[in-house]
């Protein structure tokens, strides 16, 4: 039997989200208001101790703990009306015993919100965010954030911090891999598509969860690729390039945000004010919770912000809402407010907003809503949600190179199969991926002989994915995912290339395990290990063809590899499915469509090397080297791969490029438009791009900006006509008060399959 919360049932009349409609827009405002009438309700009950007991969010453990500390003496906590919420915890029998202590054993029986790290699936782990991301295709993505939350919903989790929108352009941050890649476009709207996918129209739906948008703000840009190191940008480059992601996530109705461990201005995310007040709340109408990042109201110590005490009512009063396991707001806020630091309607506002986010969750009506076991048989590793994981690893893959024309292979083919990461579970799902069970993955040797049993396979593991014990054992954090064998390196490299003499074709498939990417896994040298790359080059002596097939977090360094005569699939961590998902692309059951987000460096000295890099007063004519031009000596300025790029087993052309008017009013708008004709031997699917350069501007603008894309199918000898529709709206920015404008004047164009084509039309907007 059921016990709810006394205080709730005799309250809740109602629920605050209800499916949008007409008729919902007219009644919103009751609804808003029956949700006051109830927080007031309830506050008004509430002691100063008990609304600080909102504010503190617990992870007792035996998930994945990414501080140093865990909590302690969770259960009895509970009981004292000392916690708003836990995360780590997973299932409807353990959530149960602790939403009992909650609802039973506190005086108002205020239940808990239950938050987990739902990052790319649950149990059915889809390809790494970077690599979902590739894809460029937004309801596939959308469709991801649903069955990850009707997963997390069905085993106890009603809040989710997902997702990460950092923008980053720095592939030695090992972070790259949660997030949507260097461009503030395309990262909106991901981030747009997972707030949607995650909470639907009605997050009191038993399938839905509030989700977070993080971290707030600017982590991606953490200096020199390192983990929570400082970050320190211009207020123009925050607006126009880092910031439009977390405003699009507010904009979709996001309803709760994670503060970033890095500071921004000088000031820590989780004690600054202007960010999580002045712009987050009073310029973005941001009305939900702000959560803190794990123990990053603690870690203000460290940044120099004074003691425990000071740094917490420096986050209060900032606009922090919820402290996540540092317990600073629980053991300090009372004494902060008895000497004037911090003041009760400070306590009260962010206790309201804990209790709001927990109306609309509809967890006053029904404190167990979320934890039905029929639901977590029924609704989680569904086979068609496997299907669908299998898909969307196989649209995130990317082809970098087909110069070997390996690919696509016959079914019947002599493969020879080599590689630390060829027959290998542990390294399918990728980071951040603690719900996931890495041994329901599908290796690829299995995928292989899943699609093609007819083909020939010579397995051999060939290499160890490092031969670097101290590397291995740095990886090797949440499992054995570097393993370091006991054959030795010549013996394995041996059999690799007997396995290739008696073959025809050479699949390689190396690259990153994967916690050599995510939390805490900056890399300074972005090469493939170098056990591998010897496995690799020795292959290439072989003279046998041969496709690589790329496993990997983040942008690599690969010029090694690409100057080798070899075709080179790019999977990232393709998730549960990955086996299947390569076999269906490497046989050619679906033609690679993939385009990459971030940019690939032809060496790390390049990085930052993104394609929305502005001119410089010296630009370099051409590739080649000029002196005094803004070049290096040892390579070009352009990346390996730019933003956008992708090949195809097919090839595209794209013709007639047109505007429909030379001008653009301020008022109107004019339609873009190109042809693009399948001028090879397989059907295929582009991503379709439109980018702009504005000529001229009161600030420094971007050689190139995407302001569009599609994503189209097009079978061989195809042809379609892709318009897109823009307004001066679309070509607004920040100046330099931060107003954010259009000024009139030539805007070039160009639409194309990558990023880096050149302009050759272009129209004016005109007043
Ligand atoms: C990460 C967050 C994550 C949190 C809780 C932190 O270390 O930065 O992204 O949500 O841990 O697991």
């Amino acid at each position: 039997m059921i016990k709810r919360s006394l205080i709730t049932l005799s309250l809740i009349t109602g629920c605050f989200f209800a499916p949008s409609s007409q008729v919902v827009a007219q009644n919103s405002q009751t609804q808003e208001s029956r949700m006051n009438a109830t927080v007031d309700s309830i506050l008004a009950k509430m002691t100063i101790d008990e609304k600080i007991g909102q504010l503190n969010l617990l992870n007792p453990g035996g998930g994945v703990a990414t501080g140093a500390v865990v909590s302690d003496n969770v259960q009895q906590k509970i009981k004292d009306g000392e916690v708003g919420g836990l995360f780590g915890v997973a299932g409807p029998d353990k959530i149960k015993i602790a939403q009992d202590y909650a609802v039973n054993d506190t005086r108002l029986g205020i239940p808990l919100l239950i938050g987990s790290d739902v990052i790319h699936g649950y149990k059915t782990t889809f390809p790494i965010p970077l690599g979902t991301s590739a894809s460029w295709d937004l309801e596939m993505i959308k469709k991801t954030a649903q069955i990850a939350a009707l997963e997390a919903t069905a085993d106890g989790i009603n809040w989710n911090f997902s997702p990460m929108v950092d923008i980053s352009r720095d592939p030695r941050w090992g972070r790259v891999a949660e997030g949507a890649g260097e461009d503030p476009y395309l990262g909106s709207q991901i981030a747009k598509a997972m707030v949607e996918g995650y909470q639907g129209d009605d997050l009191t739906k038993e399938n839905t969860m509030i989700a977070t948008v993080k971290h707030f703000a600017l982590y991606g840009a953490s200096e020199s690729g390192r983990d929570y190191n400082t970050t320190d940008m211009s207020r123009i480059k925050m607006f126009n390039e880092y910031l439009p992601p977390y405003k699009a996530a507010i904009d979709a109705g996001v309803g709760s945000v994670m503060s970033s461990f890095n500071d921004v201005d000088g000031v820590p995310a989780t004690g600054n004010k202007w960010l999580l007040t002045t712009l987050l709340r009073d310029k973005w109408g941001f009305d939900g919770f702000v959560t803190s990042d794990y123990t990053s109201v603690n870690e203000m110590i460290a940044h120099g912000l004074g003691d425990l005490q000071a740094v917490s009512a420096l986050a209060l009063k900032a606009g922090l809402d919820m402290d996540m396991v540092g317990e600073g707001f629980l053991t300090t806020l009372k004494k902060s407010l008895e000497e004037g630091k911090v003041t009760e309607q400070e306590i009260t506002t962010a206790a309201r907003r804990i209790l709001e986010a927990k109306y609309k969750l509809g967890l006053f009506e029904d404190p167990y809503k979320y934890l039905d076991e029929n639901r977590t048989k029924k609704d989680i590793l569904k086979k068609s949600s496997r299907e669908f994981a299998r898909e969307v690893a196989a649209h995130s893959f990317v082809l970098l190179k087909k110069d070997a024309g390996v690919l696509p292979l016959k079914k019947d083919a002599k493969i020879a199969l080599i590689g630390p990461l060829a027959n290998n579970k542990n390294n399918m799902l990728g980071t951040w991926a603690p719900t996931g069970d890495p041994q329901l993955s599908i290796p690829v040797l299995e995928g292989i002989k899943n699609v093609a049993p007819k083909a020939k396979i010579n397995y051999a593991q060939g290499a160890n994915i490092t031969n670097d014990e101290e590397f291995a054992e740095k990886i090797n954090v949440f499992g054995p995912r570097a393993e370091i064998s006991n054959v030795s390196p010549e013996k394995m490299l041996e059999k690799a290339l007997k396995a290739a003499k008696k073959s025809d074709v050479i699949i390689a498939v190396v690259g990153e395990a994967s916690e050599m990417s995510g939390e805490s896994a900056s890399r300074t040298n972005l090469l493939i290990p170098e056990s591998q790359k010897k496995l690799i080059r020795e292959l290439a002596k072989t003279d046998k063809p041969m496709a690589i097939v790329l496993m990997s977090g983040r942008p690599l360094n690969i010029s090694e590899e690409a100057a080798l005569p070899v075709d080179i699939l790019q999977v990232w961590h393709p998730g549960v499915e990955a086996g299947n998902a390569i076999a269906d692309v490497i046989f050619g059951d679906y033609n690679p469509s993939g385009k990459i987000t971030a940019s690939w460096p032809r060496n790390v000295g390049q990085v930052p090397v993104y394609y929305r890099m502005k001119n410089t007063g010296r630009p370099q004519p051409s590739d080649d080297f000029t002196k005094f031009k803004s070049q290096y000596l040892d390579v070009s300025n352009s990346p390996l791969y730019p933003f956008g790029f992708g090949l195809s087993y097919t090839d595209f052309e794209y013709k007639n490029i047109t505007a429909s008017a030379d001008k653009l009013p301020m008022d109107g708008t004019i339609t873009l438009s190109a042809t693009v004709t399948n001028t090879g031997d397989f059907d295929g699917e582009e991503v379709v791009q439109l980018y702009i350069h504005d000529k001229v501007r009161s600030i420094t603008p971007p050689l190139k900006e995407l302001k569009g894309f599609k994503k189209i199918m097009l079978k061989k000898g195809e042809s379609k006509t892709v318009s897109f529709e823009i307004s001066a709206e679309d070509l607004k920015f920040y100046n330099s008060n931060l107003d954010f404008v259009t000024e009139p004047g030539e805007f070039e164009y160009v639409i194309a399959g990558s990023s880096d084509k050149e302009f050759k039309n272009s129209f004016e907007l005109v007043k």
